[in-house]
């Protein structure tokens, strides 16, 4: 690693993959230097694809390659720990895809073996990053909204195609609405109101045994109540709505990638509405984010700490256990 700039490499050709090496292209302290898929034929398309310098055919390779600091893990949720485990091992620096791993267990293990290595550990949530966040941390700092008391947060889509096999409704690659899309706002509610201390849950589960559409409920200390829903059966409104004592904040549609956000004064017209685009397609927030810890020796991100990701974990962990839902990985 030179002082200024992060050698990147990407793990998993798929979808997501192509998202983030576009991001990529936003930043000013990576770049993409290494690709891997389980099948040689496809990282050489993708390296050709991002006109990236080397490809693998295996996942092994890119952890033992010299010629990368930092690896993003794109593969589906049941591959992350697997993945990140065999590169922090190989002494590269992780950022991995959202839901972290499949269950809190995978991320204890996960955090340990980051401090074992010393090498640097991050969730993917690159919700967290945009610029709009940093001005929303900001109000609930300085308490422009008051005490919070309840949060309402929604992320549903329709597939186009409903394949059993894909990831998304396939319980061996650890599918289901939950973990692929209500990671967002118990990530959300996670920033905002903290730890849940109660929870009720109802979900729809498919013919494939995941769930396809579910709703919570967290209960905190003092009382506030977080409602949130994922889905998988139908587009929801994908906004969120944080109310306190003095104001509200309404994250505009898409709240998920979130750029524009209104402010309004609790019993009074006054509003407020900021509007922050996203410079490129988002994900090279996340991605400057960590390569500037990286570059600084740091090893954990205070905007996406990892004590944090496994509280989130746990709390996936609980509301399965509500329905119920196990994956295979929960027995290993
Ligand atoms: N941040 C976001 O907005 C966002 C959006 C969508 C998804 N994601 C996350 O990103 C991850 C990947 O999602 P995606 O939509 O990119 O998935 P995808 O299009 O299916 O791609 C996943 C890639 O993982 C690799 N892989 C390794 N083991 C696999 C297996 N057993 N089955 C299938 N593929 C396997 C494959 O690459 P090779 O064949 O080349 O090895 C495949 O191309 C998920 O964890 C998801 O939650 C994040």
């Amino acid at each position: 690693m030179n002082n200024q700039i992060i050698r990147w490499g990407i793990i998993g050709t798929g979808r997501i993959a192509r998202a983030f090496a576009e991001g990529l292209r936003y930043t000013n302290n990576g770049k993409l230097c290494a690709t891997a898929s389980r099948n040689l034929e496809k990282a050489r398309v993708f390296a050709q694809e991002w006109n990236i310098p080397y490809a693998f055919g295996t996942y092994e390779e890119i952890a033992q390659s010299d010629e990368v600091d930092a690896v993003y893990i794109a593969t589906p949720h049941s591959a992350h720990a697997e993945n990140a485990i065999l590169c922090m091992r190989n002494q590269k620096a992780v950022l991995c895809e959202k839901p972290f791993a499949v269950n809190a267990k995978e991320v204890e293990t996960m955090i340990r073996v980051s401090k074992e290595e010393n090498v640097l550990l991050m969730e993917g949530m690159w919700s967290r990053f945009p610029p709009l966040m940093n001005e929303l941390r900001d109000w609930l700092k300085e308490g422009k909204l008051g005490e919070i008391r309840t949060l309402h947060a929604d992320f549903g889509f329709l597939p186009k195609i409903k394949d059993p096999d894909g990831r998304l409704f396939n319980l061996e690659l650890a599918g289901g609405s939950l973990l692929d899309l209500g990671i967002y706002p118990v990530s959300l509610a996670s920033m905002v109101l903290g730890k849940p201390t109660d929870l009720q849950t109802l979900a729809n589960m498919g013919n494939t045994g995941v769930d396809e559409q579910a709703a919570w409920i967290f209960r905190y200390s003092n009382g506030a109540l977080a409602v949130l829903l994922s889905s998988l059966e139908c587009e929801t409104r994908q906004e969120a709505f944080i109310a306190g004592s003095i104001g509200n904040v309404r994250i505009h549609k898409q709240c998920w990638k979130p750029q524009k956000m209104t402010f309004t004064e609790t019993n009074s017209e006054k509003s407020e509405t900021i509007e922050m685009p996203f410079e490129g397609n988002g994900f090279n927030y996340e991605a400057e984010s960590f390569a500037s810890l990286l570059l600084e020796g740091k090893k954990e991100s205070p905007i996406m700490p990892l004590d944090e990701s496994l509280q989130i974990m746990q709390q996936m962990d609980e509301i399965r256990k509500e329905w119920p839902l196990t994956y295979p990985m929960d027995s290993k």
